[in-house]
């Protein structure tokens, strides 16, 4: 029996680094993209996709492209990875990122229904942005959800809360607070799959991933990726500029620690309906990051400038014991070994 594996967005960063060891394991893998200009410039299939994977061209909004699709195939199972992603950009575009990750996601589910073609499982990438600012703990041990930083608090450069201390991110522990469209859109999509096949008797596999970053991000899109912002910087010998004190805290994980986590949720994942939380594990300031990148490019030493962005979070990064003990998986990229891997490859690109 042919089994098939259906990857939505499968030619963006995450769909690349997991074609191959789909293409090995399923007898067919099809990746439904639209080829997003702002991801991908030329709107060509991208050299990083396997090329046993079939890249169909379409829009997950679109039900003609959903009905040609499943008219021809079956998927045993879904990985569903098509989103708009712009955090900053969703507030402004707030239709368009529920679109995609919203009403996309529905018809995804109706078209499933209507073809008779349920899957054995979905796998949705959601994010660690459905936390917002998450839980923080108090001396005594009592926990808050302090909310969003108000623009108030950061013109007074008060960035942290008061006599809190933030707590790692676990989807067991800590109830999710969106403080942006794009994560709105991302938990509406975790509910969304969740709750259809809770109703079909398909496996749900959810994720959060934190940041990823890696070989094979992309480089022209304006809205994500602030590590290939600072290499940038850094390359051209300017000192990089830091937000806030410097000490907002993120967890970076490698693209290729992100990969295996995911291909295990296709292929070994029993239904996980709390969803696993992907990330490197430690803690790393965006000072840390800074110093890194200049000290690869011998720029000069980063500077922290007290500027902010509204709706940014100070503190985020997860506690990956779940998706150790229940996926089998270990992150194995140290930050500063990942880091170097990206500038390489990025410096390889301006070559190119
Ligand atoms: N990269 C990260 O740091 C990160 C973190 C958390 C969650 N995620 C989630 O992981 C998933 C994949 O992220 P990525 O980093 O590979 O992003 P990406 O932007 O590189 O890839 C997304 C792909 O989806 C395609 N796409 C966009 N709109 C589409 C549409 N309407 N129809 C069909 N295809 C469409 C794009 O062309 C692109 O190839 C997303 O759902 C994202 O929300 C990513």
């Amino acid at each position: 029996m042919t089994r098939t594996c259906l990857v939505t967005g499968g030619a963006g960063f995450i769909g690349c680094a997991v074609s191959a060891d789909l293409a090995d394991a399923f007898d067919r893998v099809i990746a439904l993209d639209n080829l997003h200009p702002q991801i991908h410039a030329e709107r060509r299939r991208p050299a990083a996709l396997d090329p046993r994977v079939e890249l169909r061209v379409g829009d997950v909004t679109r039900e003609d492209d959903w009905d040609a699709l499943l008219d021809d195939a079956r998927p045993d199972v879904i990985l569903h990875l098509a989103a708009e992603t712009g955090t900053g950009q969703s507030l402004t575009e707030a239709s368009r990122h529920a679109l995609v990750n919203v009403v996309g996601t529905t018809r995804m589910l109706d078209a499933l229904v209507r073809h008779d073609a349920l899957p054995e499982k979905i796998v949705l990438t959601s994010s660690r942005a459905t936390y917002g600012e998450g839980m923080w703990k108090a001396a005594d041990g009592s926990t808050h959800y302090p909310g969003q930083r108000t623009h108030a608090m950061l013109e007074a450069g008060q960035w942290d809360f008061p006599g809190l201390v933030p707590v790692a991110q676990q989807s067991g522990r800590v109830r999710p607070a969106p403080a942006n469209v794009y994560a709105s859109t991302k938990l509406c999509q975790e509910n969304l799959v969740a709750s259809w096949c809770g109703s079909f008797g398909v496996t749900p596999v959810l994720f959060r991933l934190q940041n990823v970053y890696g070989p094979g991000q992309s480089l022209i899109n304006p809205y994500t990726g602030i590590i290939s912002l600072f290499v940038r910087l850094a390359g051209a010998g300017e000192s990089i500029p830091v937000y806030e004190d410097g000490e907002i805290i993120r967890d970076f994980v490698f693209i290729d620690d992100v990969a295996s986590a995911v291909v295990a949720g296709v292929l070994i994942s029993e239904a996980q309906i709390e969803p696993y939380d992907i990330g490197l594990g430690e803690r790393t300031t965006m000072l840390q990051v800074a110093r890194i990148i200049a000290a690869r490019y011998g720029a000069p030493e980063p500077h922290v400038t007290g500027q902010f962005r509204d709706g940014d979070v100070r503190s985020a990064w997860a506690d990956t014991c779940e998706a150790r003990s229940r996926l089998d998986w270990e992150p194995e990229v140290p930050v500063a070994e990942g880091i170097t891997r990206l500038c390489a490859w990025i410096d390889s690109q301006e070559v190119a």
